[in-house]
This record gives structure tokens, C-alpha cells and sequence, in this order.
């Protein structure tokens, strides 16, 4: 399984994304690749926010080696599923993709905690650490439940 997480910037919501998940899917042994992209340019080549680095490194996650990329149109073709972090990324997304984008492959990662309801993690860029914590929390239970919907998928 390739797994894309996408956000603005790539700095703050989709790295941390990127790590958390990580984690989940090497504690249950699973074979997956994992990436991350933003659908603006303005942050590439840059490691993730302070803030975002610290509350990952609290849970025992380390982002700092991760550096932010634009997502390309090919990463449509690439992935197997893609998660938006919010529903402005999913707009800007169809911009990239065009007609490559394969609505089959793509997702607002909370849909995984509350389908079909289309919520939006909140942006962390203008916040402060709580900001950045309740974030994380979201983000953590939304790759917990994917890991295990998968898990429990591949196992009946
Ligand atoms: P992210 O947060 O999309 O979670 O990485 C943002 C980072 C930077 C900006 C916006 C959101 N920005 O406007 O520079």
C-alpha cells in the first residue's frame, strides 16, 4: 500500500501525518509506503514547523529529517490513496491533478473518524502549541483507525 498525506504547506499537518503513521504501520508490521506533499510551493525544501517537530518528538515520533515537496499530477498515478487534511487542499489538489485525479484514490483523512461528514483538520499555521497538540490527537486517531480497519480487513 502507497499512502500520500497532503496539506498546504507540507510543514505542519501532513509531516506530522507522515510520522504518525509511519509509526502505526511498523509497530503492526505492515509493508507500506508512506509519503507526504503540500499542495502550495511556498514552504519546499523546508523541515517541518518548530512546533509541529516538538509535539511528534513528545510522542517519540521524529519528523526533522522530512522536508516539505509540492505535490506533483504523477503522485496521482503513484499512490494508492491519497488523504487531504482539509477541503481547501482537496480544491487545490483538483488543480494539480486535472484529469489524472482519481476521486477513487482520494479522501479527507477524517472522513476515516467521521464519514462522510467532510471535516477539516485545523490549520496549526497561525496557532500556538495547543494548536499543534490538538492536531496531533486527531491525526492519531485517524491513522489508528486506518491501520486498523486494514488489519482487521486483511485478517477476515
Ligand atoms: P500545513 O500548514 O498546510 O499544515 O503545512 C500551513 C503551512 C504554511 C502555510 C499555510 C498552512 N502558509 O500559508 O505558509
Amino acid at each position: 500500500m502507497k499512502i500520500l498525506m497532503v496539506c498546504l504547506g507540507n510543514i505542519c499537518r501532513s509531516p506530522m501525518a507522515e510520522g504518525i503513521l509511519r509509526e502505526k504501520v511498523r509497530i503492526a508490521g505492515l509493508d507500506w509506503e508512506i509519503d507526504s506533499a503540500g499542495t502550495e510551493s511556498y514552504h519546499v525544501g523546508e523541515a517541518p514547523h518548530p512546533l509541529a517537530r516538538k509535539v511528534a518528538r513528545l510522542h517519540g515520533i521524529d519528523i526533522s529529517g522530512l522536508r516539505a515537496r509540492r505535490m506533483t499530477k504523477s503522485d496521482f498515478g503513484y499512490f494508492d490513496k491519497i488523504y487531504a487534511m482539509a477541503t481547501d487542499v482537496c480544491e487545490e489538489m483538483q488543480a494539480i491533478g486535472r484529469q489524472e485525479m482519481d476521486m477513487q484514490k482520494v479522501d479527507l483523512l477524517l472522513n476515516l473518524l467521521y464519514p462522510g461528514e467532510n471535516r477539516s483538520v485545523p490549520d496549526p499555521w497561525y496557532g500556538t502549541e495547543p494548536d499543534f497538540h490538538s492536531v496531533y490527537t486527531l491525526l492519531d486517531s485517524a491513522c489508528s483507525k486506518m491501520v486498523a480497519s486494514y488489519v482487521q480487513a486483511a485478517g477476515s
